[in-house]
Formats: C-alpha cells, structure tokens, sequence
C-alpha cells in the first residue's frame, strides 16, 4: 500500500472550555492581531462575545467581521477579504459552524493570493497562506476546523465549489463542546448526520488508511450511541461532549481520505435549493449506501458493526442489511424529509437532475466512491429519493 500523506492542525484544544485557550493559543503562533470571522447569529447568542472577553483580558486588539452567511458565496467572501484588507492582521479567528470557517479559510487564501475562488477550484490545489486560522467551532459539526477543504458557492452559477490544499488546515483548533449546547433540534440533527456521512465516506472512499479507518470507526461508534441523545436531550452534557469530539474526528478522517457519493451529490441540492447541507446528505445517505455497498460489502459491514447496528459474528450481507435499516430509521428519528416534503417544486427539481449530476461529477468526490456512479446512475438517484 503506498504511504498515507496525512494532515491536521498544529495545535488541537479538546474539551470544556476549550475557548478559553484563544489567547494562549495566538501567543503559542507567534500571531497577535486577529481578525474574527462569524456570523449575525453567533454574534447576537452572545458566543463571540465569550472569544472576545478572553481576547480583551489578555490585552488583544481585534476586529470583527459578522457577515459570513450560510453556505458561503464568492460575494461575501469578497467583503471579508476587504475587512481583511483594511486592517493590519496577522491571523484569522473563525467562530461559528461550517460557514464562517470555510469563509475564513477563503478569505485567508485570497488575502495571500489574490485572484477569485474559482481559481482554486478542484483540480487546482493551493497550499502557502500567510494567515493562520484559528477555528473554534459551535456546532458539531462539520469538521471544518481540521480539514483542508473548503466549499465557497459561486454567487454568479450557484455552483458549489470544492477548493483544497495545505492553505485550508486551521493552525490551531479550539474544540469546546459548551459552545454547541444551544445549537437547536434540527441543526443538532443535521450537523450530526453530516458527520456521519464524513465517517463513512472516509471509510468506504478509495483513498482509505489504516489512519483515517481508527478515527472514521471511533467517529460513527459515537455519533450511533450519542446523536438522538444530543437532539431529544439538549443539556446532555454526555452527548454534547461525544458529538462534539465525533465531528472533529470526522473532519479528520474525510480531510486524510476523502467523501465520496453522498457529498458530491449533496452539494447541488444545497446550491440550487438551499437544503442545508447535512440534511441533504441525509436525503441522500440511504439511497447511495444501497447503490455503493455491493462493492464494498466488507468496508459497509464494518460501518454497521462500528455502529452497533449489527454484530460482530455477522456476515457482510446481514451486516450491510442492518446498516440500511439503521440508517433509515435514524432518518426518521431525526425528520429527514424528502426533498418533496422540504418543499421542492418537481418542475425546477426535474429540471435540474442532468445539471447537478454534472456538478456532482466535476466536483471530483463520486470518483472516489468505492461504486463509480455514471451521470445516469445519479440522476436515477436524484429520482428515487425525490418521492
Ligand atoms: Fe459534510
């Protein structure tokens, strides 16, 4: 087997009250003027104003920049890049779930480069940024802190992007799962089945490790045991804890392996319908395990028996039958509608079906699908889950 190339950040803080590390950690990066990355809701919670309090004791001078928006676009990365560049910082701080770290990655990469996020679309990769992020996460998760991704939408196609490289790791990671106890029901739900699908994309993706495979089988073992836990009971602390620690370890696990299927598909109903993202990888999860797992029954097997779902003396076939039943009851427990009952009108969604199976393609990741798809086969699928 060829060697592993394997990255992740410099400096990771795992536990309560991670958050309060922020200054120690700007100091530990030789870095001392930040600019705050985060959005309207994360600043109005009052959550950045525990960042800045600890920032503010220690006698650092920041400024923030709240205008991040969900699934980030070319636009409002455009206005971060200007509040980057009206000030003299030397570092980047992002707040917040997926969004704001991902707009913080492209702005910390065109504040370096110049130029357009569709310059560093996949294929092209950029790996020297002269500012370190440092990510502190509040929903758990997308794995954003840990990866070397980043998905900026095009605001002029709609097109999601799939940027990568050494320029996209966070330096450091502030991994505190206080932060996450007030994330509501349903971003609960969907952040932590789009951890889930990281664990077992990173598992079954052609570009599996023997490192990635530990933490992807850690990562699903605690998002079985703890995700409805953390969705029905918000104050479980246990839970929060587990799902916390699940989302990182995803991240680490897709970010050294890859996704596959579900998040290549995944990414143009988010682009063209505003599904956020995690539940549409939900949408989609059942339907794409059951096309994939006849080649790979062993790796799918695994996945059941990582989550508890079948036994260990089970056969692949038992096994990976158990795992299509687990993963449309956790569906239904979790609410995940079709992208009919989410209010998806079949004349724009039938009409799209060609497109999206083209994006999906080009964004590289069915590629790595352990079953290659053709663009019929997911238009076939885009149909089926349609209902
Ligand atoms: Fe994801």
């Amino acid at each position: 087997m060829a060697p592993s190339m394997i990255t992740l950040p410099r400096l990771m803080t795992i536990g309560a009250n991670a958050h309060k590390e922020v200054s120690t950690t700007l100091g530990k990066l030789g870095v001392k003027r930040p600019l705050l990355v985060s959005d309207a809701f994360i600043r109005e919670s009052g959550i950045l104003d525990k960042i800045t309090t600890v920032l503010d004791s220690s006698g650092i001078t920041w400024s923030a920049f709240t205008d991040t928006v969900p699934d980030p676009t070319t636009a409002a990365v455009t206005d971060g890049v200007s509040a980057l560049e009206n000030g003299r910082f030397d570092c980047l701080i992002a707040v917040g779930g997926g969004s704001p770290m991902d707009t913080a990655k492209a702005m910390a990469v065109l504040g370096t480069h110049g130029g357009t996020m569709r310059d560093y679309k996949v294929p092209n990769q950029i790996d020297r940024c002269e500012y370190p992020i440092i990510a502190i996460p509040t929903t758990a998760g997308t794995g954003s802190e840990v990866t070397r991704f980043t998905v900026i939408t095009d605001t002029d196609t709609d097109e999601k992007m799939l940027c990568m490289g050494l320029a996209y790791v966070p330096q450091a990671a502030l991994v505190d799962y206080t932060l996450t106890m007030s994330m509501p029901w349903r971003l609960t739900a969907d952040t932590g089945i789009d951890t889930l699908t990281h664990a077992i994309e990173a598992y079954v993706s052609k570009k599996h490790n023997p490192f990635t495979d530990g933490i992807a089988r850690s990562c699903m073992s605690l998002v079985s045991k703890h995700l409805r836990t953390a969705c029905d009971q918000p104050d479980n602390i246990s839970a929060r804890e587990a799902m916390m620690l699940a989302a990182t370890q995803g991240g680490m696990a897709f970010s050294n392996s890859s996704v596959c299927m579900v998040h290549g598909m995944s990414r143009p109903l988010g682009a063209h319908f505003h599904v956020p993202h995690g539940l549409s990888n939900a949408m989609l999860l059942p339907a794409v395990t059951a096309f994939s797992a006849p080649s790979a029954m062993l790796r799918y097997g695994d996945c059941a028996k990582a989550m508890g779902c079948a036994e260990h003396t089970d056969t692949s076939e038992t096994a990976v039958g158990k795992l299509l039943e687990e993963l449309e009851q956790l569906n239904s427990d979790l609410k995940v509608p079709s992208p009919k009952d989410y209010g998806i009108g079949d004349n724009k969604y039938f009409s799209l079906l060609e497109a999206m199976a083209d994006q999906a393609l080009s964004s590289g990741s069915p590629a790595n699908n352990p079953r290659v798809p053709s663009n019929e086969e997911m238009v076939a699928i885009y149909e089926e889950i349609y209902k």
